[in-house]
Order: structure tokens, then C-alpha cells, then sequence
């Protein structure tokens, strides 16, 4: 019994290293002052992450379930608090980069306080309740590692010297391409949702049957090629493209190109973690909102699949697909060029898939009690499913049921398009 306790506790804290360890090498190549930058509200101070992921452990785990536990520093409570209404009062989350203290430094002593304290617990008391924690926990800290990428993406972008956040690469504008071929799926009641093999989200539940009536879905991402041919046929300035709210926006904020695209005397180029890069044409088209992903789909005469089309899709896809996929650990930090010529590619990494589908509750949603019914729920109003993950989505944290979503107009993240369409017979159309 007391070995099979130990080599328990072995596995988790393996897995929790393994995690906690991840956002480190994230941030290994940031000093404090870059670690410090919030370029606009929706995104946060790298050293903030690493902070607010910690507060988590703390606040869902250590306090509640340790006994004597003592905090690293009360305020903390406060301070790295990001949306729990529950727990009271937080800071403002627009002025996160005005705090220059606690220092960095502070900030990986309190990293290394929790780190102890969650050794501490599953060494002498790892309950069924302490481990489901413990994985949500880690997956929150997953979420925020892709939050890192994506948000000192966007700080260094902003700033004039354009500092790049990996070592400048070569590349190859011409790499990779494929055919865009459909790939056939028919009507039917389909499962979604997650299997509760493993850990899933509360969003992501419960599975239930849906109807689908019969549709094609692109075989990859859209590529910045095929959206270039959109801008160029005026797809930013033709009203009958757009949404209401969409064409309101874009006309609003002057919209022409993606986000990190730039147009110079040598032609598009592309802001990337590698800097400033010549735009590749056979890269998936990234960055764009769903609002400028709708316009485009409706511009190719096609739509974007609702988040059940795409699961049904990713099933078949199967497990290769997620192994193989553009993620976290390949390290790119960029989407990959589709380079097979037939089958369904890119459903895992490269970029998250906005879907034509709210975010809302499935049938008999119900929050989780307590805290932990602030995760999810309470922000299914005004958002838009994205499929799928990007590259910097960890492996270990995406599967085909997984839940993302973003408000219509967002586009730091790493977001593209796949296209669907109703269906058609399939001796009418290509593949
Ligand atoms: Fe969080």
C-alpha cells in the first residue's frame, strides 16, 4: 500500500515538474523588464503568469487541502487573483504591467514556495480531490504557457525595435504547399463532447448525441495565399462580406491585413517570434479574428464548420493527427505549411480554427460547485469556439473535444480558418 502511494505521488509530481518546468524554458529567454510589458489589456505580463498560475495552486489546492499551510505572502491572494468574484476584490487586470513589484525575483521564490508546499501535500496525503485539482492546475498552467507565447508576441511587436523572442532563422518563403481538397462526412447523429477518458474541462461536458446534416470540410487551413487573393478582390472594403458587427468593427479600427502583417516595397511581410519575416503564401493564414474569418469563408462560397462538424472531423482524423500536429514542443512558435497531398492535415497545432458555433453550455451543462464554477461557465455569452490548438498549445493539453474561445473581433492569438461547406453529392466536386 505504502509503495503504491509512492510511486503515485512519483508519477504526479513527474508530471507537475514536467509542466512547471515547461513555463521556465518559456520564459528563460526574457529578462525582468521584458517579462514586465502588458501591450494592451486582453494580454498580461509574462511575469504575471508565472505568478497567477502559482496563486492557483495556492488558492484551489494548498490552502484548502493542506493542513497548517501558511501563505508565501497574503497579499499575493489579492494581487494574482485574475477573475474569481468569489474570493472578493482583484486588481484591475488592464494595469497588470504597472506593477514592478514584487520583483521577479520575488515572484520565483513564490514559485519555488508552492512547488514545495505541493510536494509536501502529495507526499503525505495525495486525496482523489488533491489529484483532480492538481491536473486542473496543470492544465490551467498550460493554458497560460500558450498566453505567455501569444502575449510576448504581441508586447514585442509593439515595440519599435521589433525584438525577436526566439533566435532569427532563415526561411524558406516558397516552403511546403498543398491542394486544398473536402473531405466527405455524412448526415447523421454524431457523439460529442468529452468520453471522461482522462481529464477534460467542465465545458467540455456532458457528451451527448448531436445531428448533423451532411457537409465538407477543407482537408487544411487556409493558407495566406489564398487570403491574400481575398484582400486583393477587395474583401476588406465590400460590405456585403461582413457581419453587421464585423463590418462595424473592421471599418472602426481601419482593418486592411491580419494582425503582424505589414505591406513594404518588397512585398508582405509577417511579424513572427522570429521577428519580422517575409510573408510565406503557403503558411496558414493566422491571426485574424472570427469576423474576418466569417468574410473570408463567405467570399469563397463555403462557411465555417460549426464546433460539432469539426469534432466529428477530427475524429477521423484520429490520434496520429495530434502527435504529429505543429505544437508547443516543436518549438516553431509559427504555423506550418500543409504538405500532404490528400487527408485531412493540420487539425492539430499550427493555428486554432474558429467555428460558426457560440460558446455556450452543453445540454446539462452544470458549473462545478464552489470556485471552480468561475473557470468556465460564467463566460459563455459574447464568445465563439475555436477548435483544435496552435503552435504553442501543449501537446499533453489538446484533444478533439477540447473547448477554446475568444471574443469575435480577438486575433493575438494564434487563430485561422478551415472552410466547410453544405453538403454536396460527391461525384459533383473535386477529391
Ligand atoms: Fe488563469
Amino acid at each position: 500500500m505504502r509503495t503504491e502511494r509512492a510511486s503515485l505521488s512519483r508519477k504526479w509530481l513527474e508530471r507537475y515538474d514536467e509542466v512547471r518546468n515547461q513555463t521556465l524554458k518559456l520564459v528563460e529567454t526574457l529578462g525582468p523588464d521584458d517579462q514586465m510589458v502588458q501591450s494592451m489589456p486582453d494580454a498580461s505580463p509574462a511575469k504575471w503568469h508565472s505568478a497567477h498560475t502559482t496563486w492557483f495552486f495556492e488558492t484551489f489546492i494548498l490552502a484548502p487541502h493542506m493542513r497548517d499551510y501558511a501563505p508565501f505572502d497574503a497579499r499575493f491572494g489579492f494581487l494574482f487573483n485574475s477573475y474569481y468574484k468569489r474570493l472578493g476584490n482583484h486588481p484591475n487586470r488592464a494595469i497588470r504591467g504597472t506593477f514592478s513589484r514584487p520583483t521577479l525575483d520575488q515572484i520565483r521564490h513564490y514559485r519555488t514556495y508552492v512547488d514545495s508546499g505541493v510536494r509536501e501535500l502529495l507526499a503525505r496525503e495525495a486525496s482523489a480531490e488533491t489529484l483532480r485539482l492538481l491536473e486542473l492546475g496543470l492544465n490551467h498552467e498550460q493554458q497560460h504557457q500558450e498566453l505567455i507565447i501569444t502575449d510576448i508576441k504581441h508586447a514585442f511587436w509593439t515595440n519599435p525595435l521589433r525584438p525577436s523572442y526566439q533566435p532569427s532563422q532563415m526561411q524558406a518563403v516558397e516552403s511546403g504547399g498543398a491542394p486544398l481538397a473536402w473531405c466527405y462526412f455524412d448526415e447523421g447523429i454524431y457523439e460529442a463532447g468529452h468520453d471522461l477518458r482522462g481529464f477534460a474541462f467542465d465545458n467540455e461536458l456532458p457528451r451527448h448525441r448531436t445531428y448533423i446534416t451532411p457537409f465538407r470540410i477543407g482537408s487544411r487551413l487556409v493558407t495566406n495565399k489564398e487570403y491574400q487573393a481575398f484582400m486583393d478582390d477587395g474583401g476588406y472594403t465590400r460590405p456585403e462580406l461582413w457581419l453587421s458587427d464585423a463590418w462595424d468593427h473592421v471599418s472602426g479600427e481601419g482593418w486592411t491585413a491580419p494582425l503582424y502583417w505589414e505591406r513594404t516595397e518588397d512585398g508582405w511581410t509577417q511579424f513572427t517570434c522570429r521577428g519580422t519575416l517575409p510573408l510565406n503564401p503557403n503558411e496558414p493564414v493566422c491571426h485574424v479574428s472570427f469576423y474576418e474569418a466569417d468574410a473570408f469563408a463567405r467570399w469563397a462560397n463555403a462557411r465555417l464548420p460549426t464546433e460539432f462538424e469539426w469534432e466529428v472531423a477530427a475524429g477521423f482524423a484520429g490520434n496520429s493527427a495530434m502527435t504529429s500536429g505543429n505544437l508547443l514542443e516543436s518549438e516553431t512558435y509559427h504555423p506550418r505549411p500543409a504538405t500532404a497531398q490528400a487527408g485531412l492535415q493540420q487539425i492539430f497545432g499550427d493555428a486554432w480554427e474558429w467555428t460558426a458555433s457560440p460558446y455556450s453550455a452543453y445540454p446539462g451543462y452544470c458549473p462545478p460547485a464552489g470556485l471552480e464554477g468561475e473557470y468556465n461557465g460564467k463566460f459563455m455569452c459574447n464568445q465563439i469556439v475555436l477548435r483544435g490548438g496552435s503552435c504553442a498549445t501543449p501537446a499533453s493539453h489538446i484533444r478533439k473535444s477540447y473547448r477554446n474561445y475568444f471574443p469575435p473581433q480577438a486575433r493575438w492569438q494564434f487563430s485561422g480558418i478551415r472552410l466547410a461547406q453544405d453538403g454536396l453529392a460527391r461525384d459533383r466536386t473535386d477529391s
